[in-house]
């Protein structure tokens, strides 16, 4: 078995960025399981179908490919909304969790991000780190990245979907959006993204170290 780091958080606390740079400086195969829900979410919305039925639903999400996720189209935020609303349903979260273990068992390492990888997806990983920032910091971040792509939700309207998909995810029965008990928290929202890999390495290094001792 390979090395795992499962990093949780909520919307837009910087989980994404944060493991993108891990997988690159340590060469580990990343995984954003945030992707998957955004892709099923987009299945149903692009044939018409409602987002809560559970059966429809979960056969979009045995579809899903997780070599074929393509970020660019997954990132709109009407996705994110919708994608939490089909994050309920634990037809879906399973489907999906079962893709993302077989994932997570790649050589020499991996990195998930999302929201259950260390209470659930991957509860063994070696390194678990909680991502968070305050509401507003968060928000903040999504509404720029919003107005690059040329979107004109207001700050108060990005405010609200983040207080409102945060209340989702915390809140379902089924693998709510909760720090792991042995995982490292890190509140991002008074550090850059430098800083808070920083931070990180530390502790991948003195992980690794604790599993290969030299
Ligand atoms: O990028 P952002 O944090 O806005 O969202 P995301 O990570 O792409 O996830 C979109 C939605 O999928 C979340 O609001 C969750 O409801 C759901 N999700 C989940 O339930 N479990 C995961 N492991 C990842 C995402």
């Amino acid at each position: 078995m390979g090395f795992t780091i499962a990093i949780d958080g909520p919307a837009a606390s910087g989980k994404g960025t944060l493991a993108r740079k891990i997988a690159e400086r340590y060469g580990f195969h990343h995984l954003d399981t945030g992707l998957t829900y955004r892709a099923t979410a987009k299945a149903l919305l692009d044939a018409g179908l409602p987002l809560d039925e559970e059966t429809l639903a979960a056969e979009q999400a045995d579809r899903v490919d997780l070599g074929a996720l393509d970020r660019s189209v997954l990132a709109a935020h009407e996705i994110g909304e919708a994608a939490s609303k089909v994050a309920v349903m634990p037809a879906v979260r399973r489907a999906l969790v079962e893709a993302q273990r077989r994932f997570a068992i790649r050589e020499p390492g991996v990195v998930l991000d999302g929201r259950d990888i260390g209470t659930v997806v991957c509860p063994g990983a070696e390194l678990k780190l909680y991502v968070t920032a305050s509401p507003g910091v968060r928000a903040g971040r999504r509404f720029e990245e919003i107005g690059k792509s040329g979107g004109n939700l207001s700050y108060d309207d990005v405010l609200d979907d983040i207080r409102r998909r945060d209340a989702r995810d915390m809140g379902r029965v089924d693998s709510p959006l909760r720090p792991a008990d042995d995982a490292h928290l890190l509140d991002t929202s008074e550090m850059s993204i430098e800083a808070a890999f920083r931070a990180a390495q530390i502790l991948i290094d003195e992980a690794l170290a604790r599993k290969k001792p030299s």
